[in-house]
């Protein structure tokens, strides 16, 4: 596996390249510095063994052999690294990993597995991965000491999984984390009701599918088969919970050892590393996960949250909870046409719904719990519309990646001044743990989450803007939903499985 790559700065043509080393503990590694911006890259080092062959569905090995010279890492592939100095006011190192994904990273669902302890191999490529950080990163001129881990949708999962693992062990591999839209108790998909028997299910399929099933040993089955017969049973592009006939998505796993619990119960029983966090959510997150049918009728909206595991006693309830009334739907500015057939009658409430449940609800428990237990939280709701996108996806999910890097093409003087306040707060949060640090002018501080007011209600720091001046960033009670989001929380483990 290697460390992968994010794309701060794309180096135009004619920008000047020249070569940059590096030792690490394996030996020294070329990369290629660019002038302007000021940055060297590294990329595509290797953090652990590939894990092909007879590696392939086990547990990352650890890099154990050297060589003399310089090795060349100056290649984007597919696996790839990239090291920038982001100048956001505060000079920060920024590291990508590559980790295995779908059945090659979190194969699960038989006994064979079980009995060699192969599972959760995403999550482990990870945490070895911030071991190497551990042993190299002085050499790249970063402080060991000082690692934020953070991450979004999937990543932020990954982070939020981190944060749990072995209990919530503090291994020293990290001092702060930020997760964006996806926490360690994300219910992502929504309609797996119950996450063990879908992965037992799942196995069960891919093993028809590959000829593998009954065979003396189906692992060493899938070991053995050709990494192009594997994809193409998985065809990850097209399954069961988006609608299609590929195999997965393939989800982490209460393993015992990695994960001893759900997340719900790791955040109640107080198992995780407290360490700082910054967790924001975007306003209309679900807008944007493309796999619901439309919904047209109650009949249908009931079908859509049973999906996710609700009884239908906890059905009525969440009906009444998310009424079909378009004003208090989302996105809260979208007016849909009378026959939306496209996006179906019932979207705004479906979407309301359904952001809430993986997303809103989970926030809250997250940063609430942290405050509760004397931890360090910041919690933010992103509420950014992007001038001339589509009012029907609102502030969506993913809306403000290119923000955080500060890498938006945009003319619209108010995105640009939310890129780069939310560009200098991620900054100012790695290197300090405080996100106010931004040495801008004309913003509110953003507060910790605080739960020991009188209602026990925290607050969040709101990225406003719709490209217009009429909106600024502010802090508020994050008590939009309130009812629905404790009705949500307390079926998490019983009902939905989290
Ligand atoms: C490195 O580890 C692999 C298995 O993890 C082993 O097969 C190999 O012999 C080791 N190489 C060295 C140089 O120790
Ligand atoms: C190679 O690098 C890894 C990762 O830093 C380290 O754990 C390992 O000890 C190194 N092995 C040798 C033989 O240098
Ligand atoms: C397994 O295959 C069956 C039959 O094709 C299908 O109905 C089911 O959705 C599949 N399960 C998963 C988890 O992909
Ligand atoms: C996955 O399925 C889709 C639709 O059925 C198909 O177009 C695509 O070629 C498949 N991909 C692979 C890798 O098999
Ligand atoms: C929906 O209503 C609009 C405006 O009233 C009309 O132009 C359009 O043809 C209608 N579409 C359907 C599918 O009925
Ligand atoms: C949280 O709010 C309470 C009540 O307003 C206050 O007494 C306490 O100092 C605050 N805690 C922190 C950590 O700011």
């Amino acid at each position: 596996m290697k460390l992968s790559s994010i794309v701060g700065t794309l180096c135009a043509a004619g920008c000047a390249f020249a070569t940059a080393t590096v030792s690490v503990k394996n030996g020294t590694y070329q990369g290629f510095s660019v002038s302007s911006p000021k940055q060297d890259h590294f990329l595509g080092i290797p953090y652990a063994q590939a894990p092909v062959g007879s590696l392939r569905f086990r547990g990352p090995h650890s890099l154990n052999s050297t060589w003399k010279g310089a090795k060349k890492v100056v290649k984007f592939g597919n696996a790839c690294m990239q090291y920038t100095s982001v100048k956001a006011g505060k000079p920060i190192l920024v590291v990508s990993i590559n980790y295995r994904l779908s059945a090659f990273g979190f194969l699960w669902g038989s006994n064979e597995l079980k009995a060699i302890g192969s599972a959760n191999n995403g999550l482990r490529d990870q945490r070895l991965a911030l071991h190497w950080i551990q042993e190299n990163i002085a050499a790249f001129g970063g402080d060991p000491a000082k690692v934020t881990i953070f991450g979004q949708s999937g990543g932020g999962l990954s982070v939020g999984k981190q944060l749990i693992a072995y209990d919530g062990r503090d291994d020293n591999l990290f001092r702060a984390a930020i997760m964006q839209s996806g926490s360690m108790n994300e219910k992502w998909p929504y309609n797996v009701a119950d996450p063990v028997t879908y992965m037992e299910d799942l196995y069960q399929n891919l093993t028809v599918t590959t000829g593998c099933a009954n065979k003396r040993s189906e692992l060493e089955c899938l070991r053995n088969l050709p990494l192009e017969q594997l994809s193409e049973a998985l065809n990850i592009t097209n399954t069961a919970v988006f609608s299609g006939t590929g195999l997965g998505p393939w989800l982490t796993v209460v393993d015992g050892d990695f994960l001893t619990n759900g997340p719900t119960e790791s955040l109640l029983k107080g198992h995780f590393n407290m360490v700082p966090v910054m967790h924001t959510t975007t306003t209309d997150e679900a807008s944007v996960f493309g796999f619901t049918d439309p919904v047209n009728t109650d009949s249908e909206f009931r079908a859509f949250v049973a999906a996710g595991g609700p009884d239908s006693e906890t059905i009525d309830i969440i009906e009444t909870l998310y009424p079909d009334v378009n004003a208090l739907g989302l996105p809260a500015g979208y007016e849909p046409p009378n026959n939306d057939t496209t996006f179906g009658l019932q979207y705004k409430r479906v979407n309301a719904y359904h952001t809430d449940v993986v997303e809103t609800a989970s926030r809250r428990m997250t940063v609430d719990t942290w405050a509760a237990t004397g931890g360090t939280a910041y919690s933010g709701r992103i509420n950014i519309l992007i001038p001339g996108s589509s009012a029907a996806l609102g502030s969506h999910h993913a809306v403000e990646l290119d923000l955080v890097f500060n890498t938006i093409d945009s003319d619209n003087k108010e995105i640009k001044k939310m890129s780069k306040l939310m560009s200098r707060m991620w900054a100012s949060f790695v290197a300090d743990l405080d996100p106010n640090n931004h040495g801008l002018t004309g913003y509110p501080s953003w507060p910790t989450r605080n739960v020991s007011n009188v209602d026990g209600v925290g607050s969040n720091f709101v990225f406003d803007t719709d490209g217009s001046s009429k909106t600024e960033s502010h802090v508020e009670q994050d008590d939009f939903r309130l009812a629905q989001t404790l009705c949500i929380q307390k079926i998490f483990q019983s009902q939905l499985h989290y």
